[in-house]
């Protein structure tokens, strides 16, 4: 009989044990062993309630939180044998136990693998919220530090991939900057969401037996900041709920897409044409066939793994949108997503925080770049407002000028005086050539998120400031 005695846990009605093809279906300790720490924690928390309730005695619930730490242990180290044939993590801890200690066939008292893998996962969530928390500032901190390099290289701003208007490099990081900073707003939106106890909603409708929830809550520090137990409110919810999933892994996303935005700019700004960085060796490879080649594989797989992301995300949403309440089996394929998005995301940002300080700003191909004085003919527009002209004749009389620009081969600011004094009056002096000054035309952008040289700094100030607590 295929796998029989091998499953402790729910053999009791069957006379026949699962095939192995329903055992290779069937298990999920091949990913969710990940969660063993989880798990650990969960029934410690279990073992201390159910003794307070006196459901076990003191000396019980200290031979099991014993006899887990010992495994928990033995997993750490690499000893312990994870065994398909009892499904997942929950049911190899728990047999291991059986070995063990006497007591083990109480831990499952009131409790059930439904409410007991949402308690798992809600420690993993608030775990893997604080440690992508953390490879975010470390991104965050690299991006400041070369925002803070580059205040005073200016470059092209660009729309539709055009020349559009002068900016600092700072500037242009710091967007980035504003976008992984909304990043950590949303990661602790989902830990707070995920810090909710399940544990008691049993298999679907509770237990009959005088648990207490809010102690065991408390001992997993399912709190709020008052330090009060927060708990879930309706059972059937708890156990099939996966809320958690989706906004972690739509978080993930999210960063996957800024990170795959700043990976494009920085592929493009490191081809020949733009030339405004050299990525360091260490975070390129070379071609097999050709010498010459240095490509921004690092950044490319971060273009690419943001696909993965996203992917993820649609795996959990259309998982769990047939779903009739509560628990059905299908959930189960809830976990490789997010481990995969936390796993990758982390992959993703740190590759980004080691990248950073070892990339060169090439200066002279910036200058070059935005000594392009087309990029300040909306400031000429301005000039000319400033003089009275209303806005659109504005715009027109600068539109005729580009196009006398184009026509005459000659650049927008060097244009001949008299020619420019014919297509408007207002452009009768000289005046309008000082629309054409780089550093002016950044000073006067000091408005509240523009480029101005002093925004910038008090931006790259107030970040340096927020990341250090
Ligand atoms: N391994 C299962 C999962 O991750 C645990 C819950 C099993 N529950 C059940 N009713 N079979 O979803």
């Amino acid at each position: 009989m295929k796998g029989k005695g091998k499953q402790a846990t729910w053999g009791g009605r069957f006379s026949e044990g699962p095939a192995d093809l329903m055992l290779r279906i069937g298990e999920s300790v091949s990913f969710d062993r990940a969660l063993a720490r989880f798990d650990v924690q969960g029934s410690q928390a279990q073992a201390a309630m159910l003794a307070h309730v006196g459901l076990i005695s003191g000396e019980e619930r200290d031979a099991l939180q014993a006899g887990l730490a010992a495994i928990l242990a033995e997993v750490e180290a690499g000893d312990f044998v994870w065994d398909m044939a009892l499904e997942d993590v929950h049911m190899n801890i728990e047999q291991a136990l059986t070995e063990r200690v006497p007591a083990a066939a109480k831990l499952h008292t009131a409790r059930s693998r439904n409410d007991q893998v949402a308690t798992d996962m809600r420690l993993w969530f608030r775990d893997a919220c604080d440690r992508l928390d953390a490879s975010l500032c470390g991104t965050l901190s690299s991006l400041v530090e070369l925002a803070e390099r580059t205040q005073s290289v200016t470059i092209p701003g660009y729309t539709h991939l055009q020349r559009a208007q002068p900016v600092s490099m700072a500037h242009h990081l710091l967007a980035y900057v504003e976008m992984l900073g909304r990043d950590r707003t949303r990661l602790a939106a989902v830990r707070e969401q995920a810090n909710v106890c399940p544990l008691g909603s049993g298999a679907i409708a509770g237990t009959t037996l005088p648990i207490d929830r809010a102690f065991v809550a408390r001992e997993l520090g399912f709190v709020d900041a008052a330090g009060n137990p927060r708990l879930t409110e309706n059972s059937m919810d708890a156990v099939s709920d996966r809320d958690c999933f989706i906004d972690f892994a739509s978080a993930c996303a999210t960063i996957g897409v800024h990170l795959s935005r700043m990976a494009e700019d920085f592929i493009l700004w490191s081809s020949a044409e733009f030339h405004f960085v050299t990525l360091p060796d260490t975070f390129t490879t070379g071609s097999s066939l050709m010498p010459q080649k240095k490509n921004p594989d690092a950044f490319e797989l971060i273009r690419g793994k943001s696909a993965r992301l996203s992917g993820n995300l649609q795996t959990l949403l259309q998982m769990v949108k047939g779903l009739p309440l509560t628990y059905n089996r299908d959930l189960q394929e809830d976990k490789p997503p997010v481990f995969d998005s936390l796993e990758q995301s982390l992959l993703m940002l740190d590759c980004v925080a080691a990248c950073l300080p070892g990339t060169v700003v090439n200066a002279d191909a910036c200058a070059r770049a935005v000594a392009d004085p087309a990029l300040l003919a909306t400031d000429l527009v301005d000039h000319l407002v400033l003089r009275g002209v209303p806005f659109r004749e504005a715009h027109h009389v600068v539109g005729a000028m580009v196009g006398l620009s184009e026509k005459l081969d000659c650049p927008l600011d060097a244009l001949p005086a008299d020619a420019v004094a014919e297509v408007h009056s207002a452009l009768g002096d000289e005046d309008w050539r000082k629309a054409f000054d780089l550093k002016q035309a950044l000073a006067s952008r000091e408005k509240p998120g523009m480029p101005g040289p002093e925004t910038v700094a008090g931006r790259i100030a107030y970040w340096q400031s927020a990341l250090s607590e």
